[in-house]
């Protein structure tokens, strides 16, 4: 049997800085574990097009259709802001969601223990929180036709479409409830069927679908009555099931609960492959981060917790996923962090390379 194979695409700004650290991570279970991974490495983003005037390069995208799995880093940055849309560093990663055909995007929300107190909330309102966002991710009003700017009279317009099929929804819901069928059994639904047609259809498949899932406790919440209640009690929630927009909002919302951007892993799935594996990337939540890139100050966890979700996700090894979640928990809990983790003055902040050193020497305490 071939190692399973990994395409990583570190992209811009903090991107290769974290991902410099998932590599040493990568390393240490093919030496320590003997779990070995066949690893590439490309482009994609600001740097992409810089080299090759395209955000994702057709082979780059043709290598990621093949792999078991994609790690992807961050894309974006001011150097970027003033390209074309059509060549935009996020156009490079939309375009790898959307060809690989990535609907269900799940975006974790744990507080872990030790930065229960970092929160901005309140520990009583985050402390073992554990929620799940599933972000519809190839649809919608990122995708919706018609778009663009027009001339309409004397002035432009600009227009996005929000548009989903039944379709569209039943496969994304049908993901979410089995992640609520595999944790605590409670499905949230986020829509805004009070003023979007599409948010009616939403609410109707999903309530469909429910049928089939009689153990799961489905609830429908309009989407900003839900961005309401996450910050007031978070830990009434499961399982969250919404569109790609609420999502990206909802998720950004949901990072802040446990502490910061910096925490919070994705894993973009998609149908399985011939050989049983989804189709799959994984990346942070985060962005380039353009206002501390290049300093060494970028919290790497995001990242290591995003490889952690492909050895669940794609390779089926959560115990070793388990194993490096709970390595970054203790490195944690040990008082290392890096600057976005820490309000008190006078401590003095670890740097990226420290948190993964930190974290490898948490794994090797594992064994
Ligand atoms: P951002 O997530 O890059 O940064 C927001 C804030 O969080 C910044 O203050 C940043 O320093 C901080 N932050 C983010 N990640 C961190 C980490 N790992 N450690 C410590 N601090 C961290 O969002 P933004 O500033 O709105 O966007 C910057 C660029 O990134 C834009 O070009 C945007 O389009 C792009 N972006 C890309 C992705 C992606 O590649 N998936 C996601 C979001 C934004
Ligand atoms: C995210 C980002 C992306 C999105 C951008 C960079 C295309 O904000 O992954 O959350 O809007 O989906
Ligand atoms: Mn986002």
């Amino acid at each position: 049997m071939p190692n399973p194979s990994l395409l990583i695409l570190p992209g811009d700004g903090i991107g290769p800085e974290v991902m410099a650290e998932v590599r040493k991570i990568i390393d240490w279970f093919e030496a320590k574990r003997g779990i070995a991974f066949d690893v590439s490495e490309d482009l994609v983003g600001g740097c992409a097009y810089d080299k090759h005037g395209t955000p994702l390069h057709d082979d780059t995208m043709a290598r990621a259709q093949e792999v078991d799995a994609v790690l992807l880093g961050a894309v974006g940055g001011p150097k970027y802001d003033n390209l074309d849309f059509s060549v935009k560093p996020e156009r490079g990663l939309l375009r790898l969601r959307k060809e690989m055909d990535l609907f269900s995007n799940l975006r974790p929300a744990q507080c872990f223990d030790a930065l229960a107190d970092f929160s901005s909330l309140k520990k009583d309102v985050v402390a073992g929180l554990d929620i799940m966002i599933v972000r519809e991710l190839t649809s919608g009003v990122y995708f919706g036709e018609p778009r663009g700017i027009f001339e309409e009279g004397n002035e432009r317009v600009g227009i996005n479409t929000q548009r989903y099929t039944e379709s569209e929804i039943d496969r994304v819901a049908r993901s979410a409830f089995d992640l609520a069928m595999k944790r605590g059994k409670k499905l949230c639904s986020m829509e805004k069927a009070n003023v979007m047609e599409s948010g009616i259809l939403w609410r109707e498949v999903v309530t469909e679908v429910g049928k089939d899932y009689p153990e799961v406790e489905l609830s429908h919440m309009y989407a900003d009555a839900g961005a309401m209640q996450l910050t007031r009690w978070p830990k009434q929630f499961d399982v969250i099931v919404t569109d790609n927009l609420f999502g990206d909002l909802l998720s950004d919302l949901a990072a802040m609960l446990t502490g910061s951007l910096g925490m919070l892993p994705s894993a973009s799935l998609g149908a399985p492959m011939n050989n049983g594996r989804p189709k799959a990337l994984y990346e942070p939540v985060h962005g380039s981060a353009p206002d501390i890139a290049g300093q060494g100050k970028a919290n790497p966890c995001a990242c290591i917790l995003s490889f952690a979700m492909a050895l669940r996700y794609s390779f089926d090894m959560g115990d070793e996923a388990d194993r490096l979640e709970k390595a970054v928990n203790d490195v944690l809990a040990s008082g290392v962090r890096t600057a976005d983790l820490l309000n008190e003055d006078g401590i003095t902040p670890a740097s990226t390379t420290e948190m993964g050193d930190a974290v490898i020497k948490a794994l090797d305490a594992s064994l």
